[in-house]
């Protein structure tokens, strides 16, 4: 049966990870309704997605706007967040504290307001997806405000699930997964950083947005889990 029938809405699903949890819930048979901030994105994730799909221009760090969205939107069974921007992998000392709080307002406080307006929406046996990211548990140098907010997403996730119960709250832990998230980094660069990282991580290989949307679509199925964080990362927290 999957989500078939099911209507499911994925902030930041215009693309990668969240492109492939929309496109593998309409595979489903699942209504989706996809948002992130740039017309272009909307229009061209609408292209990859059946017709019955949605997408509209929202930026989820706008707490007005976001509440109006949800608002428009109705009911609804499931909440997938995925909306990010590139990681800051930069020292302490280089990282005044302006920046660092910046840096949460898409990942931490964009997921908190989709839940504090979006949650009341969900219908029955329904469920909220969250993202976060494996340097919480396994940091790199630079990585201290990246790891600072994982560590909280995970946090989050518990209090949620606790506290929006009998809605079930889980969290998605990718590694390195291939999407436009890297398109700041040249593409030698890019390409350097996949390829180091393909010959370290156990499964030889760095990850596709497609591997990652199984565990979304799982946990949105899976009516037995809540506050759980499903770890998707090739083996990279082992390596
Ligand atoms: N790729 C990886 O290696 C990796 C690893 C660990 C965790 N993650 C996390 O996984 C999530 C998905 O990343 P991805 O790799 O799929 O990146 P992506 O391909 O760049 O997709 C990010 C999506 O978020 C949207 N977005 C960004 N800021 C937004 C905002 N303020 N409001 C609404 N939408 C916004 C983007 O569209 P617009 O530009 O149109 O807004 C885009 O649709 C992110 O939280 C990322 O940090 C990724």
């Amino acid at each position: 049966m999957g989500l078939r029938g099911q209507r499911v809405v994925v902030l930041g699903g215009t693309s990668g990870i969240g492109l492939a949890v929309a496109e593998g819930a309409a595979a489903e048979g699942a209504e989706v309704v996809v948002a992130s901030r740039r017309q272009e994105n909307v229009d061209a994730a609408l292209k990859q997605l059946p017709q019955d799909a949605r997408g509209e221009v929202l930026d989820t760090t706008d707490e007005a706007a976001v509440r109006a969205f949800f608002e428009r939107l109705g009911a609804f069974d499931h909440l997938v967040y995925t909306a990010g921007e590139t990681l800051m992998l930069e020292s302490v000392a280089e990282t005044g504290l302006a920046r660092a709080q910046r840096f949460l307002d898409t990942r931490l406080w964009g997921a908190y307001a989709a839940v504090r307006y979006g949650a009341g929406s969900v219908r029955e046996g329904g469920s909220v997806v969250l993202t976060t990211g494996t340097a919480g548990h396994r940091p790199l140098p630079g990585s201290s405000v990246v790891s600072a907010l994982c560590g909280a997403m995970e946090a989050l996730t518990r209090a949620l699930a606790v506290e929006l119960a009998p809605v079930r709250v889980n969290v998605v832990a990718p590694g390195l997964v291939r999407t436009e998230l890297w398109r700041e980094l040249p593409e030698a660069e890019r390409e350097g950083l996949y390829a180091a990282s393909a010959t370290s991580l156990p499964v030889g290989r760095v990850g596709e947005p497609a591997d990652v949307a199984e565990a979304y679509l799982y946990l949105m199925r899976g009516g037995y889990s809540t506050g759980s964080v499903v770890v998707v990362d090739g083996g990279g927290t082992l390596a």
